[in-house]
């Protein structure tokens, strides 16, 4: 934990922290468990899908991505957007490399996105996690983020 800083997104980055998000969503994939029941869907598959939601989170908000690195290496960040009509601070995306995991730097990018909406005068914040998370479910929770609902993901072929 001590070698890693953070800093803010620059598009340098865009590659490898597209590619520690889709490694990291290995097991804990929306787009991933839409691939195990239906296959791929034209001809793309599960990782394309959701590394597209990286390229999302550039094109939203590229300066609300937080990222964590050692040295010039990324090694994880978080993605975050601001709905300042809403008041809502919204976390799309959250990983680290395995290696970097289990020493608190995830904590610590959760801190600062919620620093980053209080800054921005927010008052609220949103995250979603799968189930099957066990991890994002107890981070989240112990950060004082508390459930409220629970949704099911429906995909019918056609
Ligand atoms: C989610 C993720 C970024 C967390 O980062 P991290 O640096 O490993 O997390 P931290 O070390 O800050 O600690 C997470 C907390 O979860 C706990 N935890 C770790 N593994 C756990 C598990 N399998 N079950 C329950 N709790 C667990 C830790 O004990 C820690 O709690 P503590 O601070 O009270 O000790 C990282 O695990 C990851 O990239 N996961 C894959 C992608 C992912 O799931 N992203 C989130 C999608 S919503």
């Amino acid at each position: 934990m001590d070698d890693v800083t953070f800093r803010v997104f620059q598009p340098s980055d865009h590659e490898r922290l597209k590619q520690i998000m889709v490694d990291a969503f290995d097991g804990v994939s929306i787009d991933q468990g839409m691939e195990a029941a239906f296959g791929e869907i034209a001809g793309h598959d599960w990782r394309w899908r959701k590394g597209r939601h990286f390229d999302d989170d550039v094109r939203r908000d590229p300066d609300g991505i937080i990222v964590a690195a050692i040295g010039d290496e990324p090694v994880g960040f978080i993605s975050t957007w601001i709905d300042r009509e809403g008041g809502i601070g919204h976390i799309p995306n959250l990983s680290l490399t395995p290696e970097c995991r289990g020493k608190g730097v995830g904590r610590r990018l959760v801190e600062l996105a919620l620093q980053r909406f209080r800054d921005a005068g927010i008052s609220h914040a949103k995250i979603e996690t799968l189930v099957q998370n066990d991890v994002g479910n107890s981070l989240y929770t112990s950060l004082g983020f508390r459930e409220v609902a629970r949704q099911i993901h429906f995909v019918a072929e056609l």
